[in-house]
């Protein structure tokens, strides 16, 4: 039997600050994601079987064909087959945001950092060794290392080597401004891909946009990354356009020939949060021309063009909707299709 439902719905957890969990990660599209499995939990005492009753309760009410507000124009809703019983949880999105070595001006702990600096954060990995125990973390997962930056975590090795013994895919957003061997490791195996946010093809804009001197370091860990890398596709380059900033062809074709300068294959371009979410009806028409003209110039100079999460919900959802752009939706790996394969438009 068929039902609507998503991935996230079926096997995921987001782990976020403010202890707050949630079933997903998607928050972009017009009804906002925001599902919540705990808030305000006590890091100390996480309320697994509260997790359990919860996640229960919204799939047994998306098994009934209800539909929450919360997923209105999200990409990843569609029909798939309804499980008999409540999967057990695979895909793991942990948000820290509590601490990073770059400054990006789009970044949303930049409009109070002070406030994200001081956050205490609350470590995952007993939650993860308890959810565990109880039976409802799956092997042969996907994790999935987002908000702040990994390597300034404390916990970072632990919760990787845990989800190592658990045979998980690890996808890394990193700032690449420190070069590390855990991540090198995965590169080699196969088993793990990064995702580095480098917004800018010269030194100038990357340094406006990151507010750090780190383009040198930047660029030579990623050749460093890319010469590990098992697969080609495992070290993806981002660029998230902040118009005002970096919105111009000239620094985009910059960035693509450093991409290429430094042996990455995949590029991923991505539209600023900011500007987006409160303009979604109102974009500029040259931001429209800038996706077509970076993808063009990506394939002819033999890189493969992906679209991060905003920018397909821009591209591919709402007013601008355009089904042109829905096979470059960035998948963060073919290991993720595993999961969401039947979750895709
Ligand atoms: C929050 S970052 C954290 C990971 C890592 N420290 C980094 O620098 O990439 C995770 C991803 O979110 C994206 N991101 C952050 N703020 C964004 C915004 N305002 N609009 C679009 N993407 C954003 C970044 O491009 C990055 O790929
Ligand atoms: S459909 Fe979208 S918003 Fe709703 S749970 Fe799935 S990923 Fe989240």
């Amino acid at each position: 039997m068929k039902y609507m439902s998503c991935g996230f719905i079926q096997y995921g957890i987001e782990f976020r600050f403010e202890n707050e969990i949630r079933l997903c990660s998607q928050v972009s599209h017009i009804g906002g994601g925001k599902i919540y499995l705990l808030k305000n939990f006590d890091p100390q005492k996480p309320d697994i079987d509260k997790i359990i009753k919860t996640r229960e309760e919204i799939i047994n009410s998306f098994k009934q064909g209800i539909i929450y507000p919360n997923c209105k124009g999200c990409m990843d809703l569609k029909e798939m087959d309804m499980p008999e019983d409540i999967p057990k949880i695979k895909i793991l999105v942990l948000q820290y945001w509590t601490k990073c070595n770059s400054k990006c001006s789009y970044c949303y702990t930049n409009q109070d950092k002070e406030y994200f600096n001081s956050l205490k954060n609350y470590e995952i990995y007993p939650i993860l060794k308890e959810m565990h125990k109880k039976g409802i973390l799956d092997n042969n997962g996907i994790a999935n290392f987002s908000g702040g930056e990994v390597s300034c975590l404390k916990e970072f090795s632990k919760v990787v080597k845990f989800l190592d013994k658990l045979n998980y895919y690890i996808i890394i957003n990193t700032s690449g401004v420190k070069y590390e061997r855990i991540i090198e490791k995965r590169l080699k195996k196969g088993n793990g891909c990064i995702v580095i946010s480098v917004d800018a093809g010269s030194k100038k804009v990357h340094e406006k946009i990151k507010q750090v001197k780190s383009y040198d370091k930047v660029w030579s860990n990623i050749k460093n990354y890319a010469k590990h890398q098992k697969l080609s596709h495992l070290v993806n380059i981002k660029y998230i356009i902040v118009p005002g900033i970096n919105d111009n062809e000239e620094e985009i074709n910059l960035w693509l020939a450093k991409c290429k300068e430094a042996g990455v294959h995949n590029v991923v371009l991505g539209i600023d949060a900011n500007y987006f979410e409160p303009n979604r009806n109102n974009i500029f028409p040259h931001i429209f021309d800038l996706f077509h003209k970076a993808r063009e110039h990506a394939e002819q100079i033999g890189l493969r063009f992906y679209i991060a999460n905003r920018a397909t919900t821009m591209l591919t959802k709402g007013k601008y909707a355009d089904s042109f752009w829905e096979k470059y939706r960035y998948d963060e790996g073919p290991y993720t299709d595993i999961y969401f394969k039947d979750c895709r438009i």
